[in-house]
Order: C-alpha cells, then sequence, then structure tokens
C-alpha cells in the first residue's frame, strides 16, 4: 500500500540554496512541507531552526515553520508521501562544464521506484533545452501515471525570499492538468505566472543565464 499525501510538497535538495527558500516558502503558505536532502549536518541545522547560509529574510520565517508545517528526512522514502516532489539538486556538469546527462539519469533511475502514479514532478534544477523531455520518458517508462513539469528557478542567491513572490514564474509541462496543478501551487507565492511549453522554459533560462 502506498502511503500518500502525508506532505503537499517534497523537496529533493531543499537544503540547498534554491531548495530551502522555496521549502520555506511554501511551508510558509500552509503547505506541509518535507526536505529530502543527503546533507545530514545542514538538515541538522534547518531542524535547529538555523539557516545553513545568509538569506536576506529566511531565518526568521524557518524559526515560524520547523517542526510545523516544515519538516526535513535523510531518507528517500519520504518522496513516496507528497502529492509535489520538486527537484533542486545541483545541475550535474562534466570536466568541461558541460551538463552531464549521465548523473542526471542516474538520480532520476534512483527516485523512480519512490514515485507513484498520483504524483507530480516538478523540475526546478537549471536543465538544458530537452532535458526535461528526456526525463519525462525515463520516468513514464517506469511510472506511467506521474507527471513531469519544468518549473525552472530564477532567484539571486541572498535574495530568495523576495524574488519568489516578485519574480513572475515559469511553469511548464505536458499534459492541461497537471499543468493547471502546479499553477494552484506558484500561485500561493505570486499571481504572476507565465505558462510555457518544457522547451520554451530551458530555452527562456538559457538565454537569462546568458544576459
Ligand atoms: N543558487 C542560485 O542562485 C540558483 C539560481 C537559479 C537556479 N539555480 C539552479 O538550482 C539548482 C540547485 O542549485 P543550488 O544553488 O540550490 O545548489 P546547492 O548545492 O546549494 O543545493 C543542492 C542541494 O541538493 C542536495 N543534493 C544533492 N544530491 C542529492 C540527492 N541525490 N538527493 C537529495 N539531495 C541531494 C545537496 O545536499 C544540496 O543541499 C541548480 O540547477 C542551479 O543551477 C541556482
Amino acid at each position: 500500500m502506498i502511503p500518500k499525501d502525508r506532505y503537499d510538497v517534497c523537496v529533493i535538495g531543499g537544503g540547498g540554496h534554491v531548495g530551502l527558500p522555496l521549502s520555506i516558502a511554501f511551508a510558509d503558505k500552509g503547505k506541509n512541507t518535507v526536505i529530502f536532502d543527503i546533507n545530514a549536518s545542514v538538515l541538522e541545522m534547518i531542524n535547529g531552526g538555523m539557516m545553513p547560509f545568509l538569506e536576506k529574510g529566511a531565518d526568521e520565517v524557518l524559526r515560524r515553520v520547523i517542526g510545523k508545517t516544515l519538516t526535513t528526512s535523510l531518507v528517500p522514502s519520504v518522496i513516496r508521501e507528497a502529492k509535489f516532489v520538486v527537484v533542486v539538486i545541483g545541475t550535474p556538469v562534466d570536466e568541461h562544464l558541460n551538463p552531464a546527462f549521465g548523473a542526471l539519469k542516474q538520480f532520476f533511475d534512483e527516485i523512480v521506484p519512490y514515485l507513484h502514479d498520483e504524483q507530480i514532478l516538478i523540475l526546478r534544477s537549471t536543465l538544458f533545452p530537452g532535458i526535461t523531455e528526456k526525463v519525462q520518458r525515463i520516468i513514464k517508462r517506469n511510472k506511467p501515471g506521474v507527471e513531469v513539469c519544468f518549473c525552472p528557478e530564477r532567484i539571486l542567491e541572498g535574495k530568495s525570499m523576495d524574488e519568489l513572490s516578485n519574480l513572475p514564474q515559469i511553469v511548464s509541462g505536458f499534459s492541461a492538468d497537471s499543468v493547471k496543478a502546479v499553477i494552484d501551487l506558484f500561485s500561493l507565492l505570486t499571481k504572476d505566472i507565465i505558462v510555457t511549453t518544457p522547451l520554451e522554459a530551458e530555452l527562456a533560462l538559457i538565454s537569462l543565464l546568458n544576459n
């Protein structure tokens, strides 16, 4: 039996510069949020109400939500227990700093066993054009009911708590239902939402990174 929806959101890599502000922001909006991260010392700090890095305005909100709507876990099985699974691990690169799809594929192969068919997997790491579709193929092969969306992060470190609500959010996906569900989720943070295809979102991100 699959333990479902104990959490609204599971953020994989939620101890990092992008994942933690996002997790705190969802938790502060009342969403039951669990951070899954492999860095035990970072999770210990978060559980103690301390930000592991400087992020303006985040400490106070973290202390307000931790142990209430925000929890953490070192155990990947928590992935099963959330409706939305957000991936914000760092983008793997090779020795020439080119994107290393092999490492990304290995990561998704590892999390597939913890996914179930009613979930929406939201990719938020920086991805290169075509990667969202490749990830969707890997996931669908094993868990056909899981929907994959790409909602790129665009914040500047240190300013996340402001920018999460002041920058438009890009939402993209392959099915109308999953896009609608993700719009509803991100609408908690901002009403300014731009819907694109996954490829358009990937290209938009690359052009922002190049400017
Ligand atoms: N930092 C920024 O300002 C920024 C802005 C926009 C986009 N991004 C993108 O966001 C993504 C994340 O960047 P970041 O700066 O938050 O990285 P980060 O290194 O600060 O955080 C990544 C987190 O993922 C965790 N992690 C790694 N592998 C894991 C695994 N297999 N399972 C669970 N947790 C795992 C790490 O322990 C770490 O806490 C990257 O793709 C980056 O390009 C970053």
